[in-house]
């Protein structure tokens, strides 16, 4: 029998972003003894790589904004295959989220009157992210840590979880591992919230850290939740480029909503060219309208720069294959043009973009207030990812609740920026709410032995074929290096089937390879083990992922096919959904979205 302790909650929260601390906040407050498991240490999430802001309908800077334009926005930006209900719940909600951070102590930057200051991002068509300069998300988490430790809330940091315990079709608990001893720990629980985020490690090109390998989705998948719509994955058009330590950095968006523009190395504005109809009547079409728009003129036009993510990243890759692009792949992002406008350029930018001025000064030597930022698309986010009912945020298995990055629906095939912070607050106080409900409903399960003993052995086989290792046998980090090349070259921002099949392919012969992989060593802090466990939810999501976008034929927000470059081949509106069969193979459904409500149609109706 393996060694291990057990601990027990009502509802244990996996996963401690913005998601997972909103969720053990909601749930500890109904009463319910909460357990909340980090990868790594609290406060270190990738929520605070949304930057730029939370959106939500204030309506502060301008007046004309309100729920309905919030959702018909989100529906736009998705390309109409959202969760509606999502959309609806979240533009309702979220000003309330937003509101109750602030009583809990977030400090937002300030309208002239003492209000939230809001202010303009991608495809949101009043200016509505709530903003700390571009700190939004760092401060978001600041709040919920210091709210949330005060209510009795017990925290695991450092801690990975390996596979979820059943018992029959319900879950009662999760199994895993300190990262620092190495010691196993089965989690008992009546309700679990996975709030784990995304899947950006499966790539080689990434804003996302080392946490981010795709446990939630891969937990949940091998427990029997289905999955939906993982083709689309968000890549954010603005991440460093260069020095090559640091590709993938996030560039906020917020340096385009502060007047930011995109040129090529010819010095033109190449987003002119090419806006998508159903923008044309809201986008500037020049630059004077497009720099009166970031500066509030309520009767000026967006400027393309601010089109949607999925849109604007396409742009750069084409002027990059033209070999109209930066001298290290990219394209050119300047906000210091804006002292040709103002008066203090370099303090205002210095004010608005604090993060953005010393990251690039740190990493790149190079100071935005002078010169243009070298940037290209980097893996951001995943819109797929668990299924859930909209109101309680659980999935198909029993006591098994998402929320945020991890759960799918809200963003549809395109997120706007901005709606992460408010997602993860909206979501993660409701699955918080029910899961703690459905454990005051359930009794605490049976944990089988079997399961445990199981999952342990299964965690220590690479020591054990390390005691048996040839000289030829590898570790853990070329397959993930592999892996991750793998996706960015065949299903990346441009995809078509026949590099996906290869992609099949290779991820095929890369879990072969996974499940040989070797590690020397002991249990203790040993990183090599740890990235070993990892593959198994990277090659989950990363077929997930792969199958998904095989199967829809079309193009359409994050999922771009080459060989099927326009929308509605013919099908209609669809989700993919992804089932684990007993075989262990992975199934692929087309299923058809349900009809929207006439009231939510109308609205939608109107705001085209
Ligand atoms: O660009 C950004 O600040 C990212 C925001 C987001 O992903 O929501």
């Amino acid at each position: 029998m393996s060694n291990y302790v057990t601990l027990e909650y009502d509802v244990l929260v996996i996963g401690a972003g913005g998601a997972g601390l909103r969720s053990a906040i909601e749930a500890s407050a109904a009463g319910v003894r909460v357990g909340l498991i980090c990868k790594s240490l609290l406060g270190k999430a990738h929520t605070v790589m949304a930057e730029g802001g939370m959106a939500a309908a204030l309506a502060n800077v301008d007046d004309r904004d309100n729920w309905k334009v919030h959702f018909a926005d989100t529906m736009r930006g998705g390309q109409y295959v959202n969760n509606w209900r999502m959309a609806e719940l979240h533009a309702k909600e979220a000003p309330d989220r937003v509101r109750e951070l602030e009583a809990w102590g977030a400090v937002f930057d300030r309208t002239a009157d003492g209000r939230i200051l809001q202010r303009n991002f991608g495809g949101h068509r009043y200016p509505r992210l709530a903003h700390v300069g571009d700190r939004t998300g760092l401060e978001l988490i600041r709040t919920l840590q210091d709210h949330g430790i005060h209510q009795g809330i017990e925290v695991h940091m450092e801690h990975t979880i390996v596979t979820l315990l059943k018992e029959s079709d319900r879950v009662v608990g999760a199994f895993g591992y300190d990262r620092e001893r190495g010691r196993f720990k089965v989690f008992k629980a009546r309700a679990i919230v996975l709030a784990t985020g995304g899947i950006g490690r499966a790539y080689r090109i990434t804003s996302n850290s080392w946490e981010y390998t795709g446990d939630g989705q891969s937990l949940a998948y091998h427990a029997g939740a289905e999955l939906v719509d993982m083709e689309f994955v968000q890549f954010h058009p603005t991440g460093m480029i260069w020095p090559p330590s640091v590709m993938g950095i996030l560039v906020t968006e917020g340096v385009r909503g502060e007047g930011g523009i995109l040129h090529n190395k010819e010095g033109k504005r190449f987003m002119f060219a090419g806006i998508p109809d159903a923008y044309k009547s809201q986008t500037a079409n020049n630059p004077e309208e497009g720099w009166r728009y970031t500066q509030g003129d309520k009767n000026a036009r967006r400027p393309p720069e601010l089109l949607t993510r999925d849109h604007v990243a396409r742009c750069i890759i084409e002027e990059v294959k033209a070999g109209r692009g930066s001298p290290h792949g990219g394209v050119f992002l300047d906000i210091a043009w804006i002292k040709e406008k103002i008066p203090n350029a370099a303090e205002h930018i210095k004010k608005k973009l604090p993060s953005m001025y010393h990251q690039f000064m740190q990493l790149a030597n190079l100071d935005i207030t002078k010169e243009p930022m070298e940037v290209g698309p980097t893996t951001h986010y995943i819109m797929g990812g668990v299924r859930v009912d909209a109101e309680t945020q659980m999935s198909n298995v029993p006591g098994l609740f998402a929320a945020g990055e991890v759960a799918a629906g809200l963003h549809g095939s395109n997120r706007l920026g901005g709606n992460s912070l408010s997602d993860l607050l909206v979501f993660g106080k409701r699955a918080g709410e029910f899961a703690a409900q459905f454990s005051k409903e359930s009794n605490s399960g049976q944990i089988s032995d079997a399961q445990v003993e199981g999952a342990a052995r299964e965690a220590l086989e690479p020591f054990e074929r390390a005691a048996k290792a040839t000289a030829n046998a590898e570790g853990p980090y070329q397959v993930q290096y592999d892996l991750q090349e793998t996706m960015q070259n065949l299903v990346g921002i441009v995809r078509r089937e026949e590099e996906m099949v290869r992609a099949l392919d290779e991820l095929h012969k890369l879990s072969v390879r996974a499940k040989q992989v070797i590690v020397y060593g002991h249990r203790e802090y040993n990183p090599g083990w740890h990235t070993a466990i990892d593959l198994k939810h990277l090659l989950t999501v990363s077929e997930a992922i792969t199958r998904a976008a095989l199967a829809r034929k079309e193009s359409r927000g994050g999922h771009f096919r080459d060989d099927f470059p326009n929308k509605d081949s013919g099908e209609g509106k669809m989700n993919i959904v992804l089932r684990k069969e007993a075989d262990g193979s992975m199934h692929v459904s087309r299923e058809e979205i349900p009809e929207m409500p006439p009231d939510l149609e109308r609205i939608i109706e109107e705001m085209k």
